[in-house]
């Protein structure tokens, strides 16, 4: 019967969410583990992922008695350092980081990243920028040949609120595709980020030099940033569906 099967799909749907969420964990865990030491200063990213790397690196905090000092890349990342009572720092006081955290919305054969998909890619661009060692941290559905692969909702863009629509024309006319303005779930407004400004979607088509683009899509006025993460990470620790992790340096 239709609800015999609904109910089947109800159910595969929430053990394949319960796998990823697993994985999730295992790629937090497995780089806490191998990339925090005692008097580091850690930058936290953002996201549900990381979620899991802050359990982890309180718990080490707490067992082993480490000194470690978090500077956070959104609201979300600076509420879970407070909740776990962990030490709170930002860019002022520690401008040079030893390792930053993050996750990513997908990662390619090169380290590429697309990232921004909660909107914090701005913070979370200059914390990685700003780290020794940039460290990211997905699940098995995130890991990509090539970008686009598996990530169908395009790269976000943090833009100036006022050039929401040239940027959007600009950017549809150079480089092709679609570009959408990031609505609140509600709909009744746009996405504001921690910056107070707007998040476009770019639905790509064909992109051969990822470097050259988020290039110049930074120097269309009224960019303030692109999830284009390019020749920053250092390592990526993917949870797979086995219940290994993948580690692509
Ligand atoms: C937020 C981000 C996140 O790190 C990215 O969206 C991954 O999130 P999740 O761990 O929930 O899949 O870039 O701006």
């Amino acid at each position: 019967s239709l609800s015999r099967c609904t109910h089947v799909l109800g159910f595969s749907q929430s053990v394949a969410a319960n796998m990823a969420e697993e994985a999730k964990k295992l790629a937090a865990y497995s780089a806490v583990d191998n990339n925090v030491q005692n008097n580091q200063v850690v930058g936290v990213g953002s996201g549900s992922t990381i979620v899991y790397a802050v359990d982890r690196l309180a718990e080490r905090v707490r067992q082993e008695k480490l000194n470690i000092v978090c500077v956070p890349t959104s609201f979300q990342a600076r509420q879970l350092i407070l909740q776990h009572g962990l030490a709170l720092s930002d860019l002022e006081r520690h401008p040079e980081l030893d390792v930053a955290i993050d996750g990513a919305d997908e990662v390619d054969a090169e380290l590429t990243l697309i990232k921004g998909g909660g909107g914090c890619l701005t913070q979370e661009k200059i914390v990685a920028g700003n780290s020794k060692c940039f460290v990211v941290i997905a699940d098995y559905r995130k890991d990509s040949r090539v970008l686009g692969e598996q990530w169908k909702k395009g790269v976000p863009i943090e833009v100036i609120p006022m050039a929401y629509v040239p940027v959007s024309r600009v950017i549809a006319k150079r480089f092709g595709g679609e570009v959408n303005l990031r609505m609140a779930v509600s709909k009744a407004g746009p996405v504001v980020t921690d910056n107070s400004n707007f998040i476009l979607d770019w639905k790509f088509e064909h992109v051969q030099n990822w470097s050259e683009v988020n290039t110049a899509i930074k120097m269309i006025p009224g960019v303030v940033e692109t999830g284009l993460f390019v020749n920053m990470a250092e390592r990526a620790y993917f949870g797979m569906e086995d219940g290994s992790v993948k580690v692509r340096k």
